[in-house]
């Protein structure tokens, strides 16, 4: 059948607003965040309903057209676009973006998985609840993205990541069956949990429609603090001594560089005076919903403590609204600051706690003695033991052609030291299509058995966003 007579198909299941297969407009879908790769389909469809996915993917299923699903399309490993085949299809879902209920007594959001994260935000703060998943994308990536990376972000140390927020689903396999398991539940023992089955998938188990999230009590207080840490300060104790003496009312431990806070800042309109300490700068906050804690207090007391210990050369506390807003936007504005600068290749690597230093100690020998004119930004979620040691493309170098050479050489190494750390090559990035290699050369033989058991438990005929993260069985090796 031809590509025409499949679009006529799909325009009988949508109405007119929802299948687009002018060649300009699809473009704007088919080229990953990082601009390092550009895949092809005939259309993107914009389904209104989940009846409407669920009818998608049955015509699809019958003539064998992949399904690549996207969402915001701010995911950095190449998951939500499309192969060069031609023969996938893009299911956008931002035109599923309801708030569907909010419940402030179960303390519950439920929505469709097209909405967009900072819509939801504001959804739970209107009703006096927090959503707690914040990351630098959050204008524009969606919950079903959130849910198909398992998004992590700025408050997992308090909250979790997004599979910690998931209390229910809704989803459509790979023959149009609908799960629908929109449940608010906190406990509920009866079988395998299937929602945290499309955790992390990719979009490579089916299309997830709807979810049902956890929310906290909204914080009415916050103490947050620049802290300038001295040569070597260990951090995985500071972070221990913080969330001890603070009772764990720590929502964000963010470490930064020098090097990317001046990315940052020459990125900024207004950027704040504030300066890394010699061993660079952690941003730490507290978030009480409660009148009665005085955090600053809290706060002051502990800085002190991380002073005496010698761990820190000195620390801000913002004194003012603005003066907060100024420090978290140095924080979120580094991925823009590397790209302005020409891009970078990112390692977004975790170790245990226990391992940071180690790491940092044994990656900076690496790079430099792979090349010691290369320039580092090296920031992240240290609360979570997840780094993003980032090497900066210099500028004016072509940035493919450079990224390619850092990918096949130097990138391992750092991951190959990650691994022998008990750490993993992605902390919350994903696999997607550009990871996949990885996945092989770092991941468990069983673990990959496994996870292609349940591919293909889901999806026998590779119809699922083919050729993200891994096969089902009988389909090649295992990517
Ligand atoms: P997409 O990119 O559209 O899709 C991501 C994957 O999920 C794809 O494989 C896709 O096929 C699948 N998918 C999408 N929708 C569905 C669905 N409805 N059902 C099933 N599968 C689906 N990530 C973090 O974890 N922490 C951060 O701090 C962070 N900061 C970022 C900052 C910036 C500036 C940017 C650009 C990105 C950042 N990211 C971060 C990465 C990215 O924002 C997250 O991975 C986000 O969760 C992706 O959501 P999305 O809607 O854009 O998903
Ligand atoms: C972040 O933490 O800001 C992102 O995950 C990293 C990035 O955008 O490169
Ligand atoms: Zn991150």
């Amino acid at each position: 059948m031809s590509q025409s007579v499949h679009v006529h198909a799909f325009c009988d299941l949508l109405d007119g607003g929802g299948v687009v297969d002018d060649p300009e407009q699809i473009a704007t879908y088919t080229t990953d965040q990082r601009q390092l790769f550009t895949g092809s389909t005939f259309a993107v469809l914009k389904p209104a309903t989940t009846k409407q996915v669920a009818d998608i993917v049955r015509v699809a299923a019958r003539q064998s057209i992949g399904i690549v699903p996207q969402g915001g399309n701010t995911s950095y490993c190449g998951g939500a676009t499309p192969d060069a085949s031609g023969r996938q299809i893009i299911v956008s879902l931002e035109r599923m973006d309801r708030i569907r209920e909010v419940d402030p007594v179960s303390m519950s959001i439920s929505v469709d998985a097209g909405a967009i994260l900072k819509n939801v935000q504001d959804a739970a703060a209107t009703a006096g609840l927090l959503l707690p998943l914040s990351l630098g994308a959050e204008g524009s990536c969606r919950i079903g993205g959130n849910i198909g990376t398992n998004a992590g972000g700025l408050s997992v140390v308090r909250y979790g990541m997004t599979r910690d927020l998931l209390l229910g689903i809704e989803a459509v396999l790979s023959d149009g069956t609908v799960v629908s398991d929109m449940r608010k539940l906190r406990k509920n023992n009866t079988g395998y949990d299937i929602k945290q089955c499309f955790v992390g998938s990719e979009g490579t188990l089916g299309i997830v429609t709807g979810a049902v999230l956890r929310l906290a009590p909204l914080p009415i207080r916050r103490a947050t603090a620049w802290l300038k840490l001295a040569m070597d300060a260990p951090l995985a104790e500071l972070l221990a001594l913080v969330r001890r003496e603070s009772a764990d009312l720590l929502t964000t431990f963010e470490f930064m560089t020098a090097r990317s806070i001046a990315l940052a800042s020459e990125a900024m309109t207004n950027p704040p005076s504030v300066r890394a300490g010699a061993g660079g700068t952690v941003l730490a906050e507290f978030a009480s919903s409660s009148r009665h804690l005085d955090l600053d207090g809290l706060m002051e007391a502990v800085l002190a403590e991380a002073i005496e210990s010698g761990w820190i050369e000195d620390a801000f506390l913002a004194q003012s609204g603005s003066q907060r807003t100024a420090m978290w936007e140095v924080r979120e504005t580094i991925p823009e600051g590397e790209k302005r600068r020409n891009g970078s290749v990112k390692h977004d690597i975790s170790v245990p706690l226990s391992s940071i230093q180690r790491f940092l100690d044994l990656a900076g020998s690496q790079v430099r003695s792979y090349d010691a004119d290369l320039e580092l930004s090296v920031y992240g979620h240290v609360g979570d033991g997840n780094l993003h040691y980032n090497v900066l493309v210099p500028p004016g170098v072509d940035r493919i052609a450079f990224t390619k050479r850092i990918e096949s050489g130097l990138s391992l190494q750092l991951y190959d030291t990650a691994a022998a750390l008990d750490g993993t090559f992605s902390a919350e990035h994903g696999v997607g299509r550009f990871k996949k290699h990885l996945l092989e050369r770092y991941g468990d033989v069983g673990r990959i058995a496994a996870m292609r058991r349940i591919k293909t438990a889901f999806d026998p005929a590779d119809i699922m966003n083919a050729g993200a993260m891994v096969r089902p069985l009988g389909k090649g090796s295992a990517s």
